[in-house]
């Protein structure tokens, strides 16, 4: 028996890194795990039983609304949903002045709009359900104050204000909203790229009050923690996962 038997979880941005190891964990604890993401959604899903794949890009609203409305004729309800879809290790670090407007843009739209429209497209469902559970991934950097790159830390910081006032509109549904803060991690798509690795893996490591890297399965715990009934009475909070980087 696991916590999470007989739920159905969407977690975007779920084919690789930290959405991955989340659908791993959700699933290690019996949830049935609905991948959405822009590519490799169907490959990825198959390593679950039951697992459903949907090729989705979560800031377009029609493909999220078919997005919500494919899991309900598969799986029969959405319990859980993982908003984790998102851009970073492909944005290049520079001066704000230095960012083009449609590239801040692109931020704003699938770190931040994805949000508004996966949660519109899935609460009506979570409601008939009689509730749900949403939970959030932010960054650590909005709290660090972290230079050059200012779309993306505005983008994570709108996240935990979003978090906190959905939670209240949502809370008389029985939806609880959280949002999990993750530090610098060995994810799929840092690993891409290592000009990044290189300028921010070894200043993170020796950052943190338990110094060593960060990993997607990090993160795992406090998202099942969040996620199951352990946390039912938790609602509109952020957990920093970072080794102890920063004490939110
Ligand atoms: N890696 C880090 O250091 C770190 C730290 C804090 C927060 N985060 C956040 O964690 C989340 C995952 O990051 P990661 O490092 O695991 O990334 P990753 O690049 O390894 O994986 C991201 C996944 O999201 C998918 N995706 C991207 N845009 C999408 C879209 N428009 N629609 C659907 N799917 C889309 C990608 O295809 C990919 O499978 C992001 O929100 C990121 O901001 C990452």
């Amino acid at each position: 028996m696991g916590a999470l038997d007989n739920k159905v979880a969407i977690v975007t941005g779920g084919a690789k890194g930290i959405g991955r190891a989340i659908a791993a964990g959700l699933a290690r604890e019996g949830a049935r795990i609905v991948i959405a993401d822009l590519r490799g959604a169907e490959s990825a899903a198959a390593a679950f039983a039951d697992g459903v794949g949907l090729t989705v890009d979560v800031a377009d609203e029609a493909a999220v609304q078919r997005m919500a409305d494919e899991t309900v004729e598969q799986c029969g309800s959405i319990d859980i949903l993982v908003n984790n879809a998102g851009l970073y290790a492909s944005l290049a670090m520079r001066p704000f002045d230095q960012i083009p407007l449609d590239e801040w843009r692109q931020v704003m739209d699938v770190n931040v709009a994805s949000m508004f429209l996966t949660c519109r497209a899935v609460t009506p469902v979570m409601r008939a359900g009689g509730g749900g559970a949403i939970v959030n991934i932010s960054s650590g950097t909005p709290f660090r104050g972290v230079p050059f790159l200012l779309h993306y830390v505005t983008s994570k910081g709108a996240i935990v204000a979003f978090t906190r006032a959905l939670a209240k509109e949502l809370g008389k549904d029985e939806i609880r909203v959280n949002c999990v803060a993750p530090g610098f991690t060995m994810s799929d798509g840092v690993k891409q790229h290592p000009e990044v690795v290189e300028k921010l893996r070894d200043a993170s490591v020796s950052a943190r009050t338990i110094q060593r890297d960060q990993e997607p399965e990090d993160v795992v715990g406090a998202v099942v923690y969040l996620a199951g009934s352990s946390a039912s009475f938790v609602t509109g909070q952020t957990i920093v996962i970072d080794g102890g980087q920063y004490f939110h």
